[in-house]
């Protein structure tokens, strides 16, 4: 139980869950590695990276002893959400309602982060036992929609994905959300010249907007 209340706290002290969402198994380790350097705390292996399950394993593995949780994402069933806890997943995370995978997340104490777009999925998503509503795909909806919804949900912990940017953070977590999801913001940073210290330098850059918004 401690330590899911550890993997928790990881995500709320930094804000940020960074989704390695990239189509090769060593860019995704490199790109993991050099956030890790950069202060990002929670790190999401989507299930559509290469060798995901692999890569997990040896994330998992690496930062055993460190504060870094390591999930899983884009999980759409529940073989996939134990295959994921058994690689040493401590978090899964889906883009739209699962409560198959919230199911089996819960059996193992790992923290869930369940898709949600409209107020009555978030209702659910919450009803089915997640821990936190990944609203998604957030930039369709803006931080309004969160000021407007955590009115009457106010209990709601809610995480934007999707278009999340150092430029924009401020006005979703002023709008309510706990912290945020990020991907290529970060993990695509060294796309161009393979240069890693671009996703170290993105991540502190991302850290350092979340923390001046807080
Ligand atoms: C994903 O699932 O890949 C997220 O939506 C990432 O969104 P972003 O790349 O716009 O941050």
């Amino acid at each position: 139980m401690w330590r899911k209340l550890d993997n928790l706290n990881r995500i709320a002290e930094t804000g940020i869950v960074l989704i390695i969402r990239l189509d090769s198994e060593e860019e995704a380790l490199a790109v993991a590695d050099a956030a890790v350097e950069g202060g990002i705390k929670a790190l999401e292996i989507t299930m559509s990276v290469p060798n995901a399950l692999g890569i997990i394993r040896t994330l998992s593995n690496k930062y055993k002893n460190d504060d870094v949780l390591v999930g899983a994402g884009t999980i759409l069933d529940a073989e996939t959400a134990r295959a994921a806890i058994l690689a040493g997943a401590e978090m899964l995370v889906s883009p739209q309602l699962n409560p198959d995978m919230i199911r089996v997340a819960n059996r193992y104490q790992a923290v869930t982060i369940s898709g949600a777009y409209t107020p009555t999925e978030i209702f659910d998503t919450l009803q089915a036992g997640a821990d936190i509503v990944k609203l998604f795909p957030a930039e369709t909806l803006g931080p309004q929609f969160v000021k407007t919804v955590t009115a009457p949900l106010p209990q709601a912990p809610i995480v934007p994905t999707g278009g999340v940017t150092p430029q924009n953070v401020q006005e979703w977590l002023q709008a309510g959300c706990i912290g945020v999801g990020v991907g290529s913001y970060i993990t695509k940073a060294a796309q161009q010249d393979g240069d890693y210290s671009r996703v170290t330098a993105a991540a502190r850059e991302f850290l350092a907007a979340v923390a001046a918004a807080r």
